[in-house]
């Protein structure tokens, strides 16, 4: 009765504030003494997401929560904090907690030897310890410095082509007399400049959709084969152009039928649209892109787009499905690119429950390979979870 009261105290105060904490529990000992300090942390540790500790003035450890053991590492009972926790001004502040019995705040940014963002607050808790609290924000750091770096990269992305379209804008207000064929060629770059803006938008419009609804697997489905086909065709001209040939084989055999995925018929001709024309812009020109598939005995559907060119370096790889990642900018630009058609990729992949793995030999072979599970595997996996919960 006693912890429950407490308990619906606890959450009315949003779990987090350890001053307001440690004055419940205090004044809850002092009238009913039933519930001793021990108890209170090991309850409030319970619940707490965040690393709790209860250390003595020399900030020896004496108690601590899952948590703390998670952020921290094992064996810490006993241990000082100042040796797990690389911040210096730790000593002190514990000391001004004892002195002032208020709560103190401070913040460790990752150092040598330390690579969380955490926030911390010490509070008086008894006569002879204090309590720590831990607040890990590195991922809320990290998100928060993605989404910077995302805003200049767009802005950055979008500035370049304005500015070439003002420039030329200003050429032609200054120039009245401007002569017939030069006004023809600033007016093509003019609209290569604004296409390619619109394709920025329209890219990315596209990864906020899909990145939006990652989560919900798609319910429709996808006749894999004909989206395909129905890429390649619509790549086709392109390729007779820079003298490609494009070949898809289909190698099954575990399961010969028509093969069919769940999931979203234009967000899969997405996925093979970026990825032949990536084949087709970083592979030698009048060479061969093969779209192979096979299957697995588990039910899985493998393809691979596979070009011959330059290839990609070992290090970039694992960034190149990152927004905005190209190995090399200045010819991605030129050939239009915006850096965000495996970003796309990827996310589709995601919510259609596949994975992407890319290989790359230098001046030979690039593959993209994508494994999706067939729609009978999928719907068994996802009702055998339905069953488990
Ligand atoms: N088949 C490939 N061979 C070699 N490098 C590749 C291949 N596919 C992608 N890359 C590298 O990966 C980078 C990222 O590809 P991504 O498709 O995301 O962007 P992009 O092709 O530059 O622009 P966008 O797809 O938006 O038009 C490319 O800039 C290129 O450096
Ligand atoms: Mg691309």
């Amino acid at each position: 009765m006693q912890t429950s009261l407490l308990s619906v105290k606890f959450f009315k105060n949003k779990l987090l504030n350890v001053a307001v904490m440690s004055k419940i529990i205090d004044e809850e000992i002092d009238h009913s003494k039933i519930v001793t300090h021990a108890d209170m942390f090991s309850l409030f540790g319970k619940m707490m997401d965040d690393a709790l500790l209860q250390i003595d003035h020399q900030s020896i450890i004496v108690n601590v929560n899952h948590a703390a053991v998670r952020l921290l590492g094992e064996h810490l009972i006993g241990a000082s904090l100042t040796q797990r926790l690389n911040y210096s001004d730790l000593i002190k502040d514990i000391q001004q907690c004892f002195i002032s019995n208020q709560t103190t705040e401070f913040a460790v940014t990752p150092s040598n030897n330390e690579y969380h963002h955490i926030q911390g607050k010490v509070t008086p808790f008894g006569n002879k310890t204090v309590l720590v609290l831990l607040m890990d924000m590195t991922q809320q750091h990290n998100l928060d410095k993605m989404r910077r770096d995302f805003i200049a990269n767009v802005s950055h992305e979008l500035r370049s082509p304005l500015t070439s379209l003002m420039g030329f804008v200003e050429t032609l207000q200054n120039t009245p007399d401007i002569e017939k064929h030069m006004l023809m060629r600033f007016l093509h770059i003019m609209e290569e400049e604004a296409k390619r803006m619109s394709r920025l938008i329209d890219d990315l419009m596209s990864l906020s959709k899909v990145e939006i609804e990652e989560h919900i697997i798609p319910t429709g489905r996808v006749f894999i084969k004909s989206v395909i086909a129905s890429a390649i065709d619509s790549m086709n001209n392109r390729a007779l152009k820079s003298g490609h040939i494009i070949k898809f084989t289909d190698m099954r055999v575990y399961n010969t039928e028509e093969p069919i995925i769940r999931g979203g018929v234009d967000e899969m001709i997405e996925v093979f649209h970026n990825l032949i024309d990536n084949a087709l812009k970083y592979s030698y020109p009048e060479s061969l892109i093969t779209i192979e598939m096979t299957d697995t005995i588990s039910g899985q559907i493998i393809i691979d787009v596979s070009n011959q060119g330059e290839g990609i370096q070992e290090k970039h790889i694992p960034r190149l499905t990152e927004r905005f990642y190209r190995v090399d900018k200045g010819r991605s630009r030129q050939m239009g690119g915006t850096g965000l058609g495996l970003a796309i990729v990827k996310h589709i992949i995601n919510k259609h429950r596949g994975q992407l793995i890319i290989n790359s030999q230098l001046k030979q072979q690039t593959v993209f390979r994508i494994i999706v599970p067939y729609l009978h595997t999928l719907m068994s996996s996802l009702n055998s979870a339905n069953h488990t919960t």
